[in-house]
């Protein structure tokens, strides 16, 4: 009996299996990745770029090619937000080098370094890897600069504001950027109405004699220009928030060295989801200050994190430095160079939309000239379109985010240059093809609440 039974068990197991494995080849051959979609598909030929590699990442041996990928009618592409999903690739084909193990006995204490009195949450190790990186790209100076970290840039934001405000009673400081500017810039000033400081808009437009604050983002979110300060009086304090100043996005020709530069792991390196970000500060009592807000704050940034960090940074620096091997930011540069190259067709073909112009310079990191390839492109739309998000998102399917969010104007929108290949490549067809979706996309786009 007992026999009976083991062979019984042995044989349900194996026909069960062979049930299981049916099913599965049969979904793949329909092309439904387990969520079934029983609208009907169509293949066309269009421009794609791929960051797939087979093996080893070889993004430049795909260069421009033409291949059949399947676009369907009714999904909406999402491109409003700046998710760095394209950098997804490069970290899978790196497999375990990146990879941490975290025990249960670690990261138990608050504190990192005791011979930090400054910074007391920063790990040592992400502290040498960030000052490692910056000398190897040449893109900010790290020497006679204090390093705070942050929950993200966006913590590190917060903190800046609090350092830099005036703590007297002259009331809240104005906080200025040049529009069109990074859309959370006036969501955060403003999110608990502080008696430090508060929203003053446009740079550009700021007249008034009272000291403020300049918020300088170089490339700039959405636009990826280069930018220095406008206000240029002498009692403006300055953050530069270089989050795209990196060789994959633009070329790097100086080594940044501000008073106070933010920098972030989300837009470098793609780890947007790790929440990690670093200011680079000259002056010793607003580095204290910022320290002090983001224990106020958070008591600290999390190890785990940190630790994550500092071993991304580090495998990205030690790439740089393999013959045999792409670098990270080679493979990036490549991604980029690639989309916009693409972008920049498609845009000529339809005349439909502008894309802004870059000149080309010298990147002393790559060694090579190029144009600026942002993170985001900023379009705008022609032909008396006057409100293109709408444009794009009733007659396209196509979620962008509206000029007007960056202090600009309707007829200009913000596209992410960072999602996956797969929504990069519809979202090309789409706007080079005569694609018309017929039915209208309702979506929350007015609750938007300017994320990213
Ligand atoms: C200019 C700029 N600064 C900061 C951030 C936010 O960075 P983090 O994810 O580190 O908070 C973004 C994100 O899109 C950004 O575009």
């Amino acid at each position: 009996m007992k026999q009976l039974l083991r062979v019984l068990t042995w044989r349900n197991m194996l026909v069960l299996s062979v049930a299981v494995n049916f099913s599965l080849i049969l979904r793949i051959l329909n092309g439904d990745g387990g969520n079934s979609r029983d609208r009907p598909a169509y293949v066309s030929t269009w421009p794609v770029v791929s960051t797939t590699g087979t093996g080893s990442s070889s993004l430049s041996s795909r260069s421009c090619n033409y291949s059949e990928i399947e676009e369907d009618d009714d999904i909406i592409i999402n491109l409003k937000l700046g998710d760095p999903t394209v950098y997804e690739r490069y970290w899978q084909e790196m497999g375990e080098v990146t990879t941490v193990v975290i025990h249960g006995w670690q990261s138990l204490s608050y504190f990192s370094d005791n011979n930090n009195n400054l910074c007391w949450f920063l790990e040592p190790e992400l502290g040498k890897e960030i000052v490692r990186v910056h000398k190897l790209v040449g893109n900010a100076e790290t020497q006679d600069h204090f390093i705070v970290v942050g929950t993200g840039s966006t913590q590190l934001y917060q903190a800046a504001l609090y350092a830099l405000s005036p703590h007297d009673d002259s009331g809240p400081i104005n906080v200025v950027s040049a529009a069109p500017y990074y859309c959370s810039y006036p969501l955060i000033t403003d999110c608990l109405k502080s008696g430090l400081y508060r929203w003053g808009g446009d740079a550009k437009a700021y007249k008034e004699e009272d000291p403020y604050i300049e918020l300088v983002t170089s490339p700039n979110n959405p636009d990826g220009l280069l930018r220095h300060a406008v206000v240029n009086r002498n009692e403006g304090i300055l953050i530069h928030d270089l989050a795209y100043y990196w060789p994959q996005y633009t070329p790097i020709t100086t080594k940044a060295n501000h008073d106070v530069m933010l920098f972030t792991v989300s837009k470098s390196t793609g780890h947007a989801g790790m929440r990690i970000g670093w200011a680079l500060v000259k002056d010793r009592e607003t580095a204290r200050k910022m320290t002090e807000y983001i224990e106020l704050n958070t008591i600290g940034v999390s190890k785990d994190s940190q630790l994550r960090a500092a071993k991304v940074l580090k495998v990205v620096s030690d790439s740089c430095g393999n013959e045999m091997a792409k670098s990270f930011f080679e493979h990036s540069y490549d991604a980029m160079s690639e989309r916009w190259k693409l972008l920049k067709q498609a845009a000529e073909n339809t005349k439909r939309f502008t894309v802004p112009y870059f000149t080309s310079q010298r990147c002393n990191f790559l060694g090579k000239v190029f144009e600026s390839q942002p993170a985001f492109a900023y379009l705008k739309c022609e032909e008396g379109i006057v409100d293109c998000e709408r444009f794009l998102r009733e007659n396209k399917k196509i979620l962008t985010k509206s000029g007007k969010y960056f202090g600009d104007e309707e007829s200009y929108v913000r596209i992410s240059m960072l999602d996956r290949d797969t929504n990069f490549n519809i979202f090309l067809h789409r706007i080079s093809s005569s694609y018309n979706a017929n039915v209208q996309v309702h979506v929350g786009c007015d609750d938007d609440l300017g994320r990213n």
